[in-house]
């Protein structure tokens, strides 16, 4: 094909040169000709100038432009066929009795935008084909490189199907890395630095400023989506460049919900950006909670489009060995006997550590270790400088200690006496509730969100009142004052982790959605797929 159009290159060089100077070669004004028709005949050079820029802008396009570099090379070639454009006017207005035309270069100039974005959907749709194959060909859109839960989630489901799954990151990082040593196919397509920093809490300007960026990002997505079946929008961000790009591409989406899209998590144009692009761009959504499902159709998701399915876990068939407890209890400075409670996560201010910290206060000799990093934002930083600061207090002084990130968690959970949950704002679903019951610890979690629906009170777990440390306090003494309460509460929920959350259900149900998303016909539109609710995953 670039041969071909190199050739054509050639000879629309040629034609467009004489178009160009046709003209001065002629005569431009045909003077024997009445007023009207020189003007007619005017129109009609700026047209052939137009279509000739529109022919020359689409070859050069198709010669030598990539969807990689859609944007650089827009502006290369445009600004280049222009120059060009104005030095055969300025060559032509030397010419006694020629003046320069600027209708001509503004034909140039519109003709050849034209024909770059004409040059631009032909390469879009040459490419690419269905798989055809048996299994559906999903490409997974993520927006980050870090290791947080949705991302471990996707791990896990992409790994199980890596020879028909490919994995497309905004950003490098270990969650790559993780990706690739599960054998799954992995590339980073590194979203603008404007685009990157719009976070979830964002307002018009920096979208704005965001937009040439992520339309970069969402044509190299089409390029990319038209090799697979279904497109998978594991993120927020993955949803709005992956979301338009999919229907570009003519492919059906599917969104994985992880988030509780509401006041405190989002901003009302973030909230209202992304319940639409959902609505209108997904055939399916999976929330991971009823809680999330609830709030995206209170923002206006439709509910035909959802699904809820829980994360999944592998079921640890050995736990971590005595000696190696221990070990890790003296590399963090706890005493042996210390009663020490967990709390594993990203530091960020809604997942409430400094909560945590305030109730400890309030039970003597107790140990916490805060497991985990601030992954995101310049804010989670900040937050992790300000626990490391209301850990210096006198009455917290040596009981308080920070593991950082760890990719291998099962010791830390397996030195707990029990493991706090403690979210200020409604959690989507909460890993590490889920984590802590099958490590047979007892569980404390925030009432509200997705961990009320995991954790049952007084069964499976204690529940408290979100950001109350007072709370938190009284169901930390209960649980170390009364080790039987502790014990049976531990033992009932790990029983039900294993049979609610168990990783290979969890994936089948996932694959049925993706079968069943597949076999969608996206010329159904939009109002055909309303009325078609996504059928119950069992
Ligand atoms: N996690 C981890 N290493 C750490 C801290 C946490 O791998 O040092 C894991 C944790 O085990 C859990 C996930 O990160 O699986 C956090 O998921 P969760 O749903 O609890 O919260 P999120 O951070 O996704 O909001
Ligand atoms: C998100 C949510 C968390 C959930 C995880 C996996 O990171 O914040 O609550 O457990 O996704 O679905």
């Amino acid at each position: 094909m670039k041969r071909n159009a190199r050739i054509a290159l050639l000879v629309l060089l040629a034609a467009g040169l004489w178009l160009a100077l046709k003209p001065t070669l002629g005569n431009r004004r045909f003077t024997f000709l009445p007023f009207r028709w020189s003007e007619y005949f005017d129109l009609m050079d700026f047209w052939l100038n137009l279509g000739a820029f529109a022919m020359l802008g689409m070859t050069v396009w198709l010669a030598f432009g990539t969807l990689e570099k859609a944007f650089s090379r827009l502006w290369m070639m445009t600004g280049g066929i222009t120059l060009l454009n104005i030095l055969l006017e300025l060559v032509q207005s030397s010419i006694p009795g020629r003046a320069m035309d600027m209708a001509d270069v503004w034909a140039g100039l519109i003709g050849c935008v034209g024909g770059i974005g004409c040059g631009m959907v032909l390469q879009l749709f040459s490419i690419g084909k269905k798989s055809g194959g048996k299994e559906p060909q999903v490409l997974f859109l993520d927006q980050t490189g870090r290791l947080g839960g949705a991302e471990l989630m996707l791990l896990d489901i992409a790994a199980a199907r890596a020879a028909d799954s490919e994995v497309i990151l905004f950003h490098d990082g270990e969650f790559r890395t993780a990706l690739e040593n599960a054998g799954v196919k992995t590339t980073v397509q590194r979203l603008s630095e404007e685009a990157s920093t719009v976070d979830k809490q964002a307002g018009l300007k920096s979208v704005l400023r965001s937009l040439p960026g992520i339309l970069q990002l969402m044509l190299r997505i089409v390029q990319a989506a038209r090799s697979f079946d279904v497109v998978y929008a594991n993120t927020a961000k993955a949803l709005i460049i992956g979301g338009p790009a999919a229907r570009l591409a003519g492919r059906p989406l599917i969104f994985h919900l992880h988030d509780i899209i509401a006041d405190g998590h989002f901003s009302l144009l973030n909230q209202q950006a992304l319940v639409h692009c959902a609505n209108f761009c997904a055939q399916s959504v999976i929330a991971n909670s009823e809680a999330t499902k609830d709030a995206f159709i209170a923002c206006g998701g439709r509910a035909e489009l959802c699904v809820v399915i829980p994360n999944g876990f592998r079921i640890p068939t050995e736990r971590t060995a005595a000696t190696q407890v221990s070990s890790l209890r003296a590399s963090l400075g706890i005493p042996p006997q210390a009663w020490t409670v967990l709390m594993a996560g990203r530091l960020a201010h809604w997942k409430g550590q400094h909560v945590l910290l305030e109730a400890l206060k309030a039970v003597p000799a107790a140990h916490a270790i805060l497991l985990g990093d601030a992954l995101f934002t310049d804010e989670d930083r900040e937050y992790a400088r300000g626990l490391h600061a209301q850990a210096e207090a006198p009455e917290l002084a040596g009981r308080v200690h920070f593991a950082g990130f760890q990719k291998e968690t099962m010791p830390y959970f397996d030195l707990a006496d029990a493991v706090v949950h403690a979210s200020v704002h409604p959690e989507p679903f909460g890993r590490v509730i889920v984590e802590g019951m099958l490590a047979c610890k007892p569980v404390i979690a925030a009432r509200a969100g997705g961990a009320a629906e995991i954790v049952q009170h007084e069964q499976t777990g204690l529940l408290v009142a979100p950001g109350s440390a007072g709370e938190l306090a009284e169901a930390l003494l209960r649980l170390k004052n009364e080790p039987s309460l502790a014990c049976d509460i531990a033992q009932r929920a790990q029983q039900m982790a294993q049979d609610i959350y168990a990783l290979n259900a969890v994936q089948e149900k996932i694959e049925a959605v993706i079968r069943q998303t597949a076999s969608r016909e996206l010329s159904q539109e939009t109002e055909t797929a309303a009325n078609q609710p996504l059928q119950q995953v069992a």
